[in-house]
């Protein structure tokens, strides 16, 4: 990614979304996201210059000229993703890394789309300290729960609609 890239994260406000607009931003990306009204100033406090309420609006509608889209929730969205990129950009999708029908899809229209997968990565997290350090990055922590509620943790995260991360204590 570039400075001045257009970026487009859905999911803004949730634990991967959030993240990456703050990322996107500390790269100098102008950052467009998808998120529900009630999020519109937690996602606008992390950055993001652009809210599209996916619960009003059509993104695929509302948003054009991205270079890099950042995809949290596979499906309809990672697909119509394809039209709002411009010739040669780029999805990275979270959850759908293996669709080889996307990837063919992306490639004859000309973008790319590929996955990603969290692997430990001792470089990459001392980069991120380093922003956390700086005040550049930050992790919001809307509940914290001891390892024997493991189960309410997940049927948290089963809501779909979080905001942040939450924690799990051992
Ligand atoms: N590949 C990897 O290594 C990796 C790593 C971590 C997570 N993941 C995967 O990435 C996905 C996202 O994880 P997460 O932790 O960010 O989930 P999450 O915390 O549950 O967040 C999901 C967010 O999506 C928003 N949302 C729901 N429906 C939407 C829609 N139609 N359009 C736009 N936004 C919508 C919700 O916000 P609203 O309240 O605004 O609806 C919520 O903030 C999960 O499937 C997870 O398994 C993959």
């Amino acid at each position: 990614m570039s400075e001045g890239d257009r970026v487009l994260v859905h999911g803004g406000g949730g634990g991967v979304g959030h993240v990456a607009i703050q990322l996107a931003k500390s790269l100098g990306a102008h950052v467009i996201t998808t998120a529900s009204a009630g999020k519109r100033a937690f996602v606008e406090g992390l950055g993001a210059d652009e809210v599209v309420d996916y619960t009003k609006v059509d993104f695929a509608e509302a948003v054009h000229d991205i270079d890099l889209v950042l995809d949290t929730l596979g499906g309809d969205t990672a697909e119509r993703s394809l039209d709002v990129l411009r010739p040669g950009g780029h999805l990275v999708t979270a959850v759908a890394e293996e669709d080889a029908t996307l990837i063919a899809k992306f490639a004859a229209a000309g973008r790319r789309f590929s996955g990603i997968a969290v692997d430990p990565d001792p470089v990459a997290l001392r980069g991120l300290a380093g922003l956390v350090e700086r005040g550049e990055l930050r992790v919001h922590v809307p509940e914290t729960f001891p390892f024997e509620r493991v189960a309410d943790a997940h049927r948290r995260l089963e809501s779909g609609h979080l905001r942040g991360k939450l924690v799990l204590t051992v």
